[in-house]
């Protein structure tokens, strides 16, 4: 076992000895996204600084803790705020929660996370189904020794999002009414916002919104051998594309006005997946 599993499993152990809930899909939320975890009315709460080796989150905006409960009869993790690879952490470290979920039990991972549009098609308030990514972190979460009771060397990347959870997604989107923009999310590593060559870089390259995580967690849950699906909220027009600065607080500010509509969308996708 890698030093990175171990504490995995001793996260895991430490969360089961705090909730009876048996994950089946983790949610993560992402900036501005993390009112969802209300919806839970009967929940065990975990604090991170509480969990054995979690990282300590920094980012404003990011709540910090586990929430366990059952939503639509789907037993779920949710996690209100993630860590990012310009947090100073190693992506071995930021996914440690989620190989701590699989270890828990978990199948499905469902990431969210707030980005600026490139396509020119796209407004701020979309939430866009991430179809596909572009790793532009220059590293990987997988980087050093491999165990293969773990996962695999090489794992396949090439349905890296599962194909039945984007149907999913888009029978939940027509169920409530919530449209669904498509594309391929490209991850920079921030937390500088790009530059406008950078984005007009991107364009080229085939991305489709810019954002500084999901990346790293799709291919640990990929390796840990999960289903993954994805939703990006579209805060902004990524750098250059209007004669504005990018800031934070825009983030925020549009996470705050979409999120009736991504509640009303995740509730109809777990629904989906109630019944799966
Ligand atoms: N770039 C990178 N990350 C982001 C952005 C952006 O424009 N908006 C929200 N997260």
């Amino acid at each position: 076992m890698t030093a990175i599993y171990q504490q995995a499993v001793k996260a895991a152990e430490f969360l089961k000895s705090k909730t009876e809930i048996v994950p089946r899909v983790v949610l993560v939320l992402g900036s501005g996204l993390g009112d969802y975890a209300e919806r839970l009315e009967k929940a065990d709460v975990v604090p991170y600084e509480e969990i054995p080796f979690f990282p300590r989150s920094t980012v404003e905006g990011h709540k910090a803790r586990l929430i366990f409960g059952e939503l639509f009869g789907v037993p779920v993790a949710m996690m209100q705020g993630r860590f990012h690879y310009y947090e100073g952490y190693t992506q071995q470290q930021i996914t440690l929660p989620i190989r701590a979920l699989r270890a828990m039990g978990a199948e499905i991972l469902f990431l969210t996370n707030a980005s600026g549009g490139i396509c020119h098609t796209f407004t701020p308030g979309d939430l866009m189904m991430i179809d596909d990514h572009i790793n532009f972190s220059g590293t990987s979460p997988l980087i050093g020794e491999n165990v293969a009771e773990q996962g695999m060397r090489f794992p396949d990347m090439s349905q890296a999002y599962d194909r039945e959870l984007k149907q999913c997604l888009l029978t939940a989107s027509k169920m409530c009414g919530v449209p669904l923009k498509r594309g391929v999310y490209m991850m920079f590593n921030g937390p500088q916002f790009e530059t406008p060559a950078e984005i007009r870089f991107a364009r080229c390259i085939g991305a489709d919104a810019a954002g500084m995580s999901t990346v790293p967690e799709v291919i640990v849950g990929r390796h840990c051998g999960m289903r993954v699906c994805g939703v990006s909220c579209i805060t902004n027009m990524a750098a250059g594309m209007l004669d504005q600065p990018l800031t934070h607080t825009e983030v925020m500010e549009t996470g705050e006005k979409v999120k009736g509509a991504f509640a009303a969308l995740v509730d109809a996708f777990l629904q989906q997946i109630s019944r799966a």
